[in-house]
């Protein structure tokens, strides 16, 4: 029997139709990023999730995540949850994940899931597009497929570094361009609306975060670790100043 599903998303109605015209006009110039619908599969949700594991290792991206037992980590873009039970087990019952979702929908979906699943540890954030207003400084962050839907990459990764220890690390995945030619059943995202690795380690530069260490275990992504740029660039130190000898006092006669 095929599973029974809802789909959700923004931007219906006009916006909806002014979000095309827009896109349609802006055909040549990169696509807006911007949050798409998710499809909520009925429960058992797990059950799902556990047909992409195959490809997307999970257990295996929270073990590069090097997450301990009482950490504070946040998964910015949590979507329906699907990496939430991983990283729920990874930092215990002394720890604490954000699930950070945009759309209203999906945090009533994730709270949901959290209660159902018994992931007493996750707590769920409504966010915006410029920040994750986040309860306490986190120790990880993970952007898993939700960084090519960020409207505001620069402005929000500025932020979510605020909300960071500044021994901090936060990780990226997408899914590396061209298409995976492998012909497994992907959900690839449109071509327009994919980012460059290369451009979200720019973006992220501009703001104050550098990857520090690239993982190539995943087989069809791009898996980034950024830390705060003054971790690895300390503040040059003041300059010194020599006394300019032009200036001296002329000697006395
Ligand atoms: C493609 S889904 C990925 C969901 C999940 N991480 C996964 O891999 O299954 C991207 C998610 O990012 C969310 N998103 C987009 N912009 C966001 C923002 N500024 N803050 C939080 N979530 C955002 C979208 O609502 C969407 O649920």
């Amino acid at each position: 029997m095929a599973t029974p599903q809802l789909t959700i998303g923004i931007g219906r109605g006009p916006l909806m139709w002014l979000a095309l015209l827009w896109a349609t006009v802006a055909v040549g110039c990169s696509a807006p990023r911007k949050p798409a619908p998710l499809t909520i599969h009925a429960p058992p949700v797990a059950a799902v999730d556990r047909a992409r594991d195959a490809w997307q290792l999970p257990q295996w991206i929270v073990e590069r995540m090097r997450l301990e037992p009482g950490m504070v980590v946040a998964d910015i873009g949590a979507g329906t949850g699907y990496l939430l039970p991983f990283l729920s087990r990874a930092v215990g019952p002394e720890g604490k994940v954000y699930a950070v979702e945009i759309q209203p929908q999906l945090v009533d979906h994730l709270r949901k899931r959290a209660a159902a699943e018994h992931l007493d540890n996750v707590e769920v954030v409504l966010s915006t597009e410029t920040d994750a207003p986040l309860p306490q400084p986190v120790d990880r962050m993970i952007l898993l497929h939700s960084y090519r839907e960020l409207a505001q990459p620069i402005e929000m990764l500025r932020a979510l570094k605020q909300r960071m220890q500044p021994t901090g690390r936060l990780f990226v995945i997408e899914f590396l361009p061209p298409p995976d030619p492998s012909g497994l059943p992907l959900p690839l995202p449109d071509e327009k609306v994919r980012v460059e690795p290369a451009t979200i380690e720019a973006e992220a530069r501009g703001a104050g975060l550098l990857a520090t260490q690239r993982y190539t275990g995943l087989p069809h992504q791009f898996f980034a670790m950024f830390v705060h740029s003054e971790e690895v660039t300390p503040a040059a130190p003041a300059p010194r100043v020599e006394p300019d000898p032009a200036a001296q006092e002329p000697a006395a006669k």
